[in-house]
């Protein structure tokens, strides 16, 4: 078995593979990265080559499964971005329970990696709840990976994860995320019940029929072409209701792209028709 060596037309096959699979497009630079992903499961495997190892993939559906979790990256953790989480807190939740008094708060974690930004949003959607009693809300966290989802339902954190969390927001710490031991953290079950996860791939219609007041788009785009970066915002757009917000990263942008919505803020955009976009507002 030589595994020191994927060569290139076997790269340019995984590359493409991934592509279809995810819509990710890796850089051609990306070449070790993409080894150091792939050697470890060629070794369980037992298999004896990179070639071995793709015509496995392409005929095995569960492997199929494998490989998306090997090539996504998941990095994530509780309140990322803090600008983005002072906003939904004093600005999108007080504005949007104002206007929408007795209607359930639809949010969509779209890339929702191991489940942080869901469980970030439940403890916002909670706390301010318990303020407002008339306020209620239902959480959808997607993501195309499976092994992603199964980190998500079991919502077990620690470490890097919820650092974040327990330095800037230290009394909501100790309020929602209930200890099991061992430094691991689960959030109380009143907002965990609030929040579905499923797999989903961005570049599919969503299973389900919801439209979302909010959707949280963060971190992900930036792994697609600008095309690609066009579909996958077009198939989220109609799951967006009229006044909705969408809500990016903090290294993306949509000024490059045709997309019906229009910046409203750092990160924040409002959808919009695209005959009446303002010319180069996003
Ligand atoms: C870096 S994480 C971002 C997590 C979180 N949104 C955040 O900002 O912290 C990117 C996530 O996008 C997911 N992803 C990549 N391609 C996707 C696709 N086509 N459909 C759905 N999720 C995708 C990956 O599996 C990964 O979990």
């Amino acid at each position: 078995m030589d595994l020191s060596t994927l060569n290139d037309a076997c790269f340019l096959n995984f590359l493409k593979l991934t592509h279809q699979l995810t819509g990710i497009t890796i850089a051609p630079n990306r070449h070790s990265m993409l080894q150091g992903r792939l050697r470890k499961r060629v070794v369980s495997l037992s298999l004896n080559s990179y070639e071995e190892y793709y015509q496995y993939v392409i005929n095995t559906p569960s492997e199929k499964t494998v490989f998306v979790d090997l090539v996504t990256t998941n990095e994530t953790y509780f309140f990322r971005t803090p600008r983005v989480w002072d906003y939904i807190e004093k600005s999108f939740l007080p504005n949007w329970h104002n206007d929408n008094h007795g209607k359930t708060l639809m949010v969509w974690s779209a890339a929702a990696s191991s489940g942080e930004e869901a469980h970030s949003l439940a403890v916002l959607c909670q706390s301010f709840k318990e303020k407002n009693p008339g306020f209620n809300y239902q959480i959808i966290g997607t993501d195309v990976s499976q092994e992603m989802i199964g980190l998500c339902q079991k919502g077990l954190y620690t470490g890097k994860s919820i650092e974040v969390f327990r330095k800037n927001r230290p009394e909501s710490f100790v309020k929602y995320m209930k200890s099991m031991g061992n430094d691991v953290y689960q959030l109380t079950p009143e907002a965990r019940n609030r929040i579905r996860f499923l797999q989903h791939n961005l570049f599919k219609p969503l299973a389900i029929n919801e439209r979302f007041d909010l959707v949280l788009l963060r971190n992900v785009l930036i792994y697609f072409t600008g095309p690609d970066q066009e579909t996958v915002l077009k198939m989220a757009s109609p799951r967006l209701s009229d006044q909705g917000v969408l809500i990016i990263g903090e290294s993306e942008s949509l000024s490059h792209i045709q997309t019906d919505f229009q910046l409203s803020e750092p990160l924040v955009y409002k959808k919009v028709p695209l005959n009446k976009k303002t010319h180069g507002a996003a």
